[in-house]
């Protein structure tokens, strides 16, 4: 495909993006195949961060680009408003199959945003279909994301995706972060100090009375603040303040989901089971926008009551259950299955830890984190440069065929899970050898 003119170039507004920087020096990917992009000059780069933390069989999967050809010769399209197509039912099945304990009910969304947002409505209702409309308080957490929806930027804690959109939603408050580099700094996993900031919701109860809180969320670990794992203990000692005030509990499991932390599931691997999970990315292997949002079977019964010719939630979107997105869920569910792609990933993440906490001691290096395949190292900032040398690693390691995310000060790791031990290790000489040549280049040559 040829390169963009500039006409197209000042047209496409992209998302999340530096857009005239990025425009002065544009960087194309034109193809994709298992762990690799290729660049439109040809050059392959290794994609350390799984796409955008979804691609978590790899790039081009055979059987779900198999599937998604085949959905699109059978059915492009079909609602699930007041009719159905019978793939999204048997999505539903698989994934709730799949889910942790009683999560068996399923609501389709198209994103992490998404299924965030509709997790908070879902929460909301249920409290209110039960005679509760008194809870209506949302709980998130600082240093959260939540997608970009009203909702979840209400509930997440970064000032700068909040702070242009007004007041936001009502009755909204936040934990505080577990972050604690003094404490916890290259810490190996769950980081070992930390569980109290989990009884900062008993203080949040003590303000607001908890009979006015709806839920809490959290993202089991935070990912795009930069890889924060929870402190041992924490998620169990937030499920139980929850559980002793009626509070529901929802993980964000958008990054977390289908495999990265080497189960199926965050609530797996903690051995916490929320209330309600939203999930997204991997559930199509990020070959399609699809996300899922997972209910309990009590909540879901909730809403089951009244007259039968009612909507019970009124809620939905025009793609929810796609035919193509359940086509390349079904496929990518198979592959997990088939591949044990959770199994790998837990094989493989005693070495990508030590390939991470190897680069302890080089230039910068403030902190490193992982916990299955996430992975990220903090870095300290050039003296009054805020991300500029995270941001100049990045440029450094892409140039050298790497592809990886800063984050502020860190640089996030998220490789998808049928990586090898030798690209984990190139991975990580490439990022060492970009953390020296920054560090050597200095904070000018390194500025944008
Ligand atoms: C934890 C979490 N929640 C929600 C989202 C939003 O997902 P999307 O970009 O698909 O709307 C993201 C995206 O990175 C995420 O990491």
């Amino acid at each position: 495909m040829q390169a963009p003119t500039p006409a197209a170039l000042d047209a496409f507004w992209m998302p999340f993006t530096a857009n005239r920087k990025f425009k002065r020096d544009p960087r194309f990917v034109t193809g994709a195949q298992g762990m690799h992009y290729t660049m439109s000059d040809g050059s392959q780069v290794l994609d350390g961060i799984a796409g955008l933390w979804c691609v978590n069989a790899g790039h081009r999967h055979p059987a779900i680009s198999a599937a998604l050809k085949q959905q699109i010769d059978t059915l492009d399209y079909a609602s699930n408003f007041q009719l159905g197509h019978p793939a999204a039912f048997t999505l539903a099945e698989r994934l709730a199959d799949w889910a942790p304990a009683d999560l068996n009910r399923v609501f389709f969304t198209n994103s992490g945003s998404e299924s965030v947002d509709t997790a908070l409505k879902i929460a909301l209702a249920w409290h209110r279909a039960r005679g509760d409309a008194g809870r209506y308080r949302l709980i998130g957490r600082a240093r959260a994301y939540h997608g970009v929806g009203f909702g979840g930027i209400s509930v997440a804690g970064i000032a700068k995706h909040r702070n242009a959109f007004g007041p936001l939603l009502n009755g909204v408050d936040h934990l505080p972060h577990t972050h604690d580099p003094k404490r916890n700094a290259f810490s190996r996993g769950e980081p070992l100090h930390g569980v109290e900031h989990a009884d900062a919701l008993e203080a949040i109860c003590a303000v607001h009375d908890p009979a006015t809180i709806a839920a809490v969320i959290v993202e089991p670990i935070a990912g795009s603040t930069g890889v924060l794992p929870p402190p041992v203990g924490y998620l169990t000692r937030l499920r139980e303040i929850c559980d002793r005030h009626g509070i529901l509990l929802i993980f964000d499991e958008v990054i977390t989901g289908f495999g990265r932390l080497g189960a199926r599931f965050a609530a797996d691997r903690f051995g916490v089971v929320p209330d309600l999970m939203a999930t997204a990315k991997g559930l199509t292997n990020g070959a399609i926008p699809m996300g899922a949002v997972f209910v309990r079977e009590a909540i879901h019964a909730g809403f089951m009551q009244g007259s039968e010719a009612g909507v019970e939630f009124a809620h939905g979107y025009t793609y929810s259950g796609h035919p193509l997105a359940c086509a390349a869920a079904l496929a990518t569910l198979q592959v997990h299955q088939e591949e044990d792609l959770a199994g790998q990933c837990a094989a493989i993440a005693p070495y990508f830890e030590d390939v991470l906490h190897a680069l302890r001691g080089e230039p910068a290096v403030a902190d490193v984190r992982n916990l299955g395949l996430l992975g990220a190292v903090e870095l300290s900032p050039f003296p009054g440069r805020p991300g500029v040398r995270a941001q100049a690693v990045e440029r450094r390691c892409l140039e050298q065929g790497l592809l990886v995310r800063a984050l502020g000060e860190t640089i996030a790791v998220s490789p998808p899970l049928v990586v090898s031990r030798d690209q984990l290790a190139g991975l990580a000489e490439t990022l060492r050898a970009a953390l020296r040549h920054v560090d050597a280049a200095g904070p000018d040559a390194a500025s944008p």
